[in-house]
């Protein structure tokens, strides 16, 4: 183990720990209002006209017509209305807000605010779409002509399903005047995001955005919490007083972005039995307004053909508008769909040539310096062949899945599967040197104490502190002497938004560097600053964003998984045995809290995998909105988790650290499906693969 990654207390824990830590919904304002949302009930209509209900003195409607700038959140293309104008597109789309003094009597008049809408037909299934929001290519080789040479074809399809990033803390937000001008505070994870819709909605450059302990967001704050700070400024340049708006969970659940859902076809070219070309055909449901769609497309498409060399390939991507909840950034965006499906696949077409599942997928594995899906390179070492050999010493996959491989007989019958999958670290192309631009340093006071200049949010997943380590070791001083408060964007430098696990190997690379100026030139008793802005690494091969050439992603982060099952067959429970995973994460930069990072990701990929469904209704409208139908898994349902890591540093990384965040969610579906398809003797194409669905295939075999 490297120094930097032994584990040290969170610098934020003992506030958390006392219930000190404040989060938006503990915090009030002298004289602020409390907001509550109309929003459609339908999933496609025109808006006639709207009966207010008698408002009491003190009481404001809000709606578009109040909106000083655009009515449109900046995202990446601006199609999300900050409140609806003539239609609305989806069952929860913001119509009109209520503020008022009172909570309770605030969401008694939304209740009672009539909508008179004039239905139009919804379009509630992707495949009734005639709206592409975005297409997306990439073409390696000649796969058309692999096609024609083959000896065999093997054609399957997947779905992946929405899921929600269940957060425990709900989306939230207060705007308040400030100086003239408008600030806003609240749950999020970019504040320069917010800031930039802010001044568009608001017309004004007078913005000041200000992070609060933001509990849990896993994506689901990256575009949302623009589209609240936008609704809670209008409302408080409306009124002139503080006005804040926490979404309910019922709110949340049903009417914020989740993951996208994926319907991904691979068509493999067989030649000798070897695989000579493949095809993949990706579409994606993006619900009503684009969000983060384009990018997610992006990741889904350029992973498609996961850690697998396919000489020739292709993969093409759509992405279509239907009138349901828009899907937004989620963890690993993009490409846990696509992961699952590519996994399954090599595990179905290894069955189909008769091969081993794991020597097969071992086989085609990219090696250092194979060519990437966008013609770029796998630069870095892959030691994905000893993190398996670790795995396999861990989890004892290969004896049991022999095992369990016999008949088995009787109520409980076990299974073992396998995964191994990467994940690119940072933004997609030259997202880093053409968007982010990411500027961050170190500023010394007189009396030592060093604070961090960074835009960086704490949402759980521990960046105070590991910001903090790089900079303390590199300076040699201790953690103590390191101030990283919540950022404010009248304080901090834009280093970049909190997201595509970016954060530790961009910004920390940038830390790092600025500390070991001030260490060389560190003088007592003077203020001293150091500014550190982004450079493109040079080894990389520039990315051609039209044609989806060059390198996607600077480095790669890798993981294998082996999840262990166990079915019920009398109810078609599934209970998850064991769940191990070995991580390539670069250099981990605290081992607690990286392996925290891995054992959350395992629960909420078996979530995804097997018990996270939303439920539409024939309306287009989400009935499950509460924790106890949508159903994450508890320590109850996950038996033993391990969790282990490699050393494999990276030159351009924070004492060669690599990203870590979204990785962890990507390889247990996969996994665990390749379990339960050992289990039950069955293939299967869709997750998650609830216990309804392991009942229909007990039953099915019963009448065999
Ligand atoms: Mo993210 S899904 O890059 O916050």
């Amino acid at each position: 183990m490297e120094k930097i990654s032994a584990s040290v207390r969170r610098v934020e824990q003992e506030l958390k720990s006392a219930g000190k830590a404040n989060y938006i919904d503990d915090i009030t304002m002298p004289d602020m209002l409390h907001a509550a949302m109309v929003r459609s009930t339908k999933a496609r209509a025109k808006i006639n006209g709207i009966t207010l209900p008698e408002l009491p003195e003190g009481y404001t409607a809000v709606d578009y017509r109040d909106v000083p700038g655009k009515n449109e959140v900046h995202i990446v293309k601006d199609d999300t209305p900050v409140f609806a104008e003539e239609t609305v597109e989806f069952i929860g789309d913001p119509i009109l807000m209520i503020v008022g003094p009172d909570e309770k009597t605030v969401r008694r008049l939304a209740q009672q605010t009539v909508v008179d809408y004039e239905e139009l037909t919804p379009v509630l299934n992707v495949h009734d779409s005639e709206t592409v929001f975005f297409h997306e290519s990439l073409n390696k080789g000649d796969v058309d002509q692999a096609m024609v040479t083959a000896d065999d074809i093997y054609t399957e399809t997947f779905r992946t399903a929405m899921q929600e990033q269940a957060y425990l803390e709900t989306n939230g937000m207060i705007a308040y005047p400030e100086n003239g001008g408008m600030t806003v505070t609240g749950s999020l994870q970019c504040p320069y995001y917010v800031k930039n819709a802010l001044k568009q909605a608001l017309g004004s450059e007078d913005v000041r955005v200000v992070h609060q302990y933001t509990g849990g967001a896993f994506g689901g704050k990256e575009d949302y919490p623009s589209v609240v700070a936008c609704q809670a400024a209008v409302a408080a340049q409306k009124t002139g007083k503080p006005v804040k708006y926490v979404l309910t969970r019922e709110e949340d659940l049903a009417f914020t972005p989740k993951r996208h859902p994926a319907e991904i076809t691979y068509q493999a070219a067989i030649k000798n039995g070897k695989i000579t070309g493949v095809d993949i055909t990706l579409t994606y449901d993006a619900g009503a307004y684009t969000t983060l769609s384009l990018v997610v497309l992006q990741r889904g498409t350029i992973c498609a053909n996961g850690v697998y060399n396919f000489e020739n390939l292709r993969a093409v991507g759509d992405s279509y508008k239907t009138n349901t909840c828009p899907g937004g950034a989620f963890r690993g965006f993009g490409a846990p769909q696509v992961f699952f499906s590519v996994e399954t696949f090599m595990d179905h077409l290894a069955d189909h040539l008769g091969r081993n599942r794991l020597d097969f997928k071992l086989e085609y594995l990219v090696k250092q310096g194979d060519q990437t899906s966008t013609q770029g390179r796998f630069h870095q070492p892959v030691v994905v062949p000893q993190m398996v050999e670790k795995l396999d010493k861990m989890s004892e996959f290969k004896k049991k899945r022999a095992l369990y491989s016999k008949p088995q007989t009787g109520r409980y019958r076990r299974g073992i599967g396998f995964s191994q999958i990467f994940h690119g670290c940072g933004f997609t192309g030259n997202g880093e040197r053409d968007l982010i631009k990411a500027v961050c340093g170190l500023r010394k006071s007189a009396d030592g104490r060093v604070l961090i200049l960074a835009a960086n949010t704490e949402m759980g997943q521990g960046i105070i502190t590991t910001f903090s380590k790089i900079v303390a070791q590199t300076l040699d001083i201790p953690l103590d002497q390191i101030d990283y408060p919540k950022p404010d964007t009248n304080v901090m430098p834009d280093s970049g938004p909190t997201v595509a696990s970016r954060s530790i190997m961009m910004v920390g690379n940038l830390l790092e560097k600025a500390a070991k100026k001030l260490k060389e030139n560190w003088q007592d008793g003077v203020e001293q600053e150091f500014i550190e802005r982004y450079h493109h690494p040079e080894f990389l091969i520039p990315f051609d964003a039209e044609n989806f050439l060059g390198d996607a992603y600077p480095a790669y982060s890798w993981s294998v998984n082996a999840i262990e099952v166990e079915v019920d067959t009398l109810t078609g429970q599934v209970k998850t045995l064991h769940a191990d995973g070995v991580y390539d994460i670069g250099v981990p930069i605290d081992e607690v809290i990286s392996a925290g990072q891995m054992e959350g990701g395992i629960s909420q990929g078996i979530g995804y995998a097997s018990s996270e469904v939303i439920g539409y209704d024939a309306r287009g409208r989400i009935r499950n909105n509460h924790f106890s139908d949508y159903i994450i898994p508890t320590s109850a349902d996950i038996g033993e988790i391990n969790v282990d890591f490699v050393n494999n540093p990276y030159e351009f990384g924070p004492y060669g650290a690599k990203g870590a965040g979204e990785m962890p969610i990507v390889g247990p579906a996969p996994a665990y499906i390749d379990a339960l398809e050992q289990a039950l003797g069955t293939n299967i194409r869709h997750i998650p693969f609830t216990q309804e669905d392991v009942m229909r295939v007990l039953k099915e075999e019963e009448q065999l």
